[in-house]
């Protein structure tokens, strides 16, 4: 990180020192390469990687990224993490563009490392409260009719860090539990009517076969609403760390639900008040009691660029890049502020615009130099506006570490670097 760092500003000021403050305008060549480009490559002359045959096809038999992307990973913070099996690491939103989230991309959240699991010996589970007990092999799931479907999945704990103030530096680290994939699967409804549920159950026990056995209730009316459990993501298998080869899709509510390697689902008439649901994932408020079962992961937005890890570059054209989310439906406006939230102008929205999935917004901008503090604020379809931190912490204190869904700024310098902060 500190190496990276050190290059972008070096970069930055040769560029705001010389011939990109007087330009004023986009160029075609991006400033930062430029700055470390080698003139031998750069028109007119032949660059070294033209006259020379390629590598053939069979070099890489699962691509990966050039080389020169390596930087974009998974990173962890390393005070969050006291064992790597029981941890997180966060998605780097800043270097990504449209709505999808490659798979080697995707946030991990374990309470207990990654399984593995054997495809042959896998078997989703079907008990309590239904006409017929059943047990379900990988290929029985992929028999039932197929739904295909754009979902984020956000951890409750996603800017858990930063409700007393900013603490990270960086749009990975506070925005970066969450991840948009497409999912291929079954739908709950259809395994449901497999089994035939009795109009007695009211609750599913989700229960995950890691070695932490995670288990959540979800009420019946959700798993029979839009619950599917998925076998692919973006096209491909699930990922080991995504819960290969069968995960819940809980669309909208938070992460934790969504079990990963699921092995059992149990119908019955109460919520189970699993250890995930009683002492975790309960919002402590200032009077000392918990809010409970809070699935619905509230409108929320983030501008990747600029952000700490990405800084401004050059002045003159410029292009704000965001993303936005809600739990409950479509996102129906982005508004974007340069000076702290006192002005506001609506982004552009990219489609596709899908229901309880990330959805990408854009702004151009002109930028002298001055200083600018970045907000965004996400309002969905049911009318629900993305709060300041000052109207959440009114609401609920700051005891909690789940569901903080404010507004964050990023504080843009005159050199173009750039800070989390917190104002008020
Ligand atoms: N399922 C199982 N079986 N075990 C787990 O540790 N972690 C949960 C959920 N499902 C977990 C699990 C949490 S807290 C989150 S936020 C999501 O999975 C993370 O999913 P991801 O690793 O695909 O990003
Ligand atoms: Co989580």
């Amino acid at each position: 990180m500190d190496q990276e760092k050190t290059k972008n500003t070096l970069s930055r000021r040769q560029v705001l020192g010389g011939t990109a403050a007087a330009l004023g305008s986009v160029t075609a060549i991006p400033f930062a390469s430029a700055a470390e480009s080698n003139p031998a490559n750069l028109p007119p002359s032949v660059p070294e990687w033209t006259p020379y045959l390629g590598a053939g096809v069979d070099v890489n038999p699962y691509g990966m990224p050039s080389e020169h992307e390596s930087h974009v990973i998974r990173r962890n913070v390393e005070w969050l993490t006291a064992s790597t099996e029981s941890s997180i690491n966060f998605t780097p939103l800043q270097d990504l563009d449209g709505i999808v989230t490659p798979n080697g991309l995707c946030f991990e959240r374990h309470h207990g490392g990654v399984p593995e699991v054997v495809p042959a010996d896998y078997r989703l589970m079907i008990n309590g409260l239904v006409d017929r007990e059943l047990i379900f092999t990988i290929d029985d799931l992929k028999r039932f009719p197929q739904v295909n479907r754009f979902h984020f999945l956000e951890c409750a704990a996603n800017g858990g860090m930063e409700w007393r103030g900013a603490q990270l530096n960086g749009c990975q680290y506070t925005f970066g539990m969450v991840h948009n994939v497409q999912y291929s699967g079954v739908r709950l409804s259809d395994i449901c009517r497999e089994v035939g549920v009795k109009p007695s159950a009211k609750w599913v026990l989700a229960e995950g076969g890691d070695s932490a056995g995670m288990n959540r209730s979800v009420p019946i009316e959700k798993i029979l609403d839009d619950c599917m459990i998925a076998y692919s993501m973006n096209g491909e298998a699930l990922r080991p760390e995504q819960g290969y080869p069968a995960r819940l899709v809980v669309p909208g509510w938070e992460g934790n639900m969504w079990v990963k390697w699921i092995r059992r689902l149990e119908f019955g008439d109460a919520p189970y008040m699993a250890r995930e649901e009683t002492s975790k994932y309960t919002d402590l408020m200032e009077n000392g009691k918990a809010r409970m079962f809070t699935w619905v992961m509230d409108a929320k937005s983030v501008v990747t660029s600029p952000c700490p890890e990405k800084p401004m570059m050059a002045k003159g054209q410029n292009l704000l890049k965001g993303l936005a989310w809600s739990g409950r439906g479509k996102i129906t406006r982005v508004d974007v502020s340069l000076d702290g939230g006192v002005n506001w102008k609506t982004a552009e929205l990219h489609g596709p615009v899908l229901s309880k999935s990330l959805t990408r917004f854009t702004m151009p901008f002109e930028w002298n130099g001055e200083e600018m503090k970045v907000q965004s604020r996400a309002i969905d379809e049911t009318g629900y506006v993305q709060p300041t931190i000052q109207a959440l912490q009114k609401e609920r204190g700051v005891n909690s570490i789940y569901h903080n869904n404010s507004i964050a700024t990023w504080l843009v310098k005159s050199n173009g670097e750039v800070e989390n902060v917190r104002l008020g």
